[in-house]
């Protein structure tokens, strides 16, 4: 069995679920067609820097298919949905659902929507566009439970990416680092050289993800994806290495982070004043946005230690139960799953389609190799990006790292992530 399969049943089975079923729940279809008169209210965070465009992108499609549908967009402004997770949760408390909104495959989903009978099934959606065929068989089981599947993978962002200024690095005669030694190596040479705060980072969240990605790069995929599936050890040697390798990482950062959002700690990147930022590839919407050329403003390598590994994560739409406008709801999924919807919208969001059937010929230079990446690497999931913990146990794992950021204490902080574990796993 290769890796990768290995790597797979081991999500799969983290999330119990199953692929669509004869007996699975259905429900009947909708009359959804290109002559109907409504409303769709569709709640995201994608509402500036290079997210909005591939989010108007798909509008626009929307529209052309689906000209008499008022498109609502109820976008919360925030990276990676920290304050837009808790309007939509005080939505659902109110019953008060949007028509759909973005979720994340796997135990965001499963766990926190599908758990709390928030949203429909939609096996008839995938029978009616014959979805089975083009969606990846990876991501099936991450948005189902008892054969019911239960949303639309418009994408597949990676997480472990080590964002560079190529001309910094060459200007110090710095090689992209691909191990955490040469990290650091490379590190302190620019810290020597002058560069006070070589690694940008952001705001709390980016601090988990550049967390979940040193865990990978120092653990190796096998050990990092058994934390998740009740397989590892978090009070192990290996998690302690790892944790002391973040803790070294924080002392290249900008001391300011906290204040920085994900795309003022990118620009640092840009603009020189850093040398790497550790983001998922939604940055490159960003970096194409703001007018930076791919390999000249901007260079891009798996974070070190992962060469090989596609730490991913799934952007994914749902039906609300009770939707206000479920037949607009449908249409609007409809173009969430369609080829033209998707690469519509990848190519300006900096995502790969979740379709294996998108034109690769409408994507730059770094999202076709991350298309290659995904076809061949070993698959692992993202913490800070709902796909590997539900929402109580990643909510216990950022109050630790909250209290290590200020403390700055591995020991304290490795009892807290067994402790998170024995509480929620
Ligand atoms: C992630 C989301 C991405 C991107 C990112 C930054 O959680 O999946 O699509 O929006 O947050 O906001």
């Amino acid at each position: 069995m290769t890796k990768r399969i290995v790597a797979l049943l081991a999500v799969l089975m983290l999330v119990g679920a199953a692929c669509a079923s004869e007996d699975a729940e259905t429900t009947t279809t909708t009359t959804a067609d290109a002559t109907m008169e409504d409303t769709v209210e569709v709640f995201s965070w994608w509402t500036g820097g290079g997210e909005a465009a591939g989010l108007d992108a798909m509008i626009v499609v929307f529209g052309g298919d689906y000209p008499n549908i008022t498109f609502e967009n109820s976008a919360v402004a925030g990276g990676a949905g920290t304050n837009a997770r808790a309007v939509l949760a005080t939505r659902l408390q109110a019953n008060e659902p949007p028509d759909s909104w973005q979720g994340h495959a796997g135990q965001e989903l499963i766990g926190t929507y599908v758990a709390a009978d928030q949203i429909e099934p939609l096996n008839f959606l995938y029978d009616e566009e014959n979805w089975l065929d083009v969606m990846p068989e990876t991501l099936i089981p991450l948005i189902s439970k008892d054969g019911n599947i239960y949303s639309v993978p418009v994408n597949i962002h990676r997480a472990n990416v080590l964002w560079t200024n190529p001309t910094v690095l060459s200007d110090n005669n710095i090689e992209v680092p691909t191990t955490m030694d040469e990290w650091f190596a490379a590190l302190d040479a620019l810290q020597a050289a002058g560069m006070d705060a070589p690694l940008a980072m952001g705001e709390q969240w980016t601090a988990m993800h550049l967390l979940e990605t040193v865990m990978l790069g120092t653990m190796g995929y096998e050990a990092y994806n058994a934390l998740w599936d009740g397989n590892g050890d978090w009070s192990s040697a290996e998690v302690t290495e790892a944790l002391n390798n973040y803790d070294k990482l924080l002392t290249y950062t900008n001391t300011d982070s906290s204040a920085l959002s994900w795309q003022d700690a990118g620009q640092l990147v840009i603009d020189g004043d850093a040398a790497f930022n550790v983001m998922g590839d939604w940055a490159e919407g960003f970096f194409r946005e703001i007018g930076s050329e791919p390999n000249v403003g901007y260079g891009w390598a798996p974070t070190p230690g992962t060469n090989g590994i596609f730490q991913f994560l799934s952007d994914s739409f749902v039906l609300a139960k009770n939707a206000p406008h479920r037949d607009a709801a449908i249409a609007w999924l409809k173009v969430a799953g369609s080829l033209a919807g998707q690469d519509a919208f990848n190519p300006v969001k900096g995502s790969i389609p979740a379709r294996s059937d998108g034109d690769r010929s409408l994507y730059g230079v770094y999202l076709q190799s991350a298309m290659d990446d995904w076809a061949s690497d070993d698959v692992a999931g993202s913490l800070t990006h709902g796909v590997v913990a539900n929402d109580s146990w990643k909510s216990e794992i950022d109050s630790a790292l909250g209290a290590f950021l200020n403390s700055r204490d591995v020991a304290a902080f490795q009892a807290a992530l067994v402790a998170a574990e024995g509480a929620n796993a």
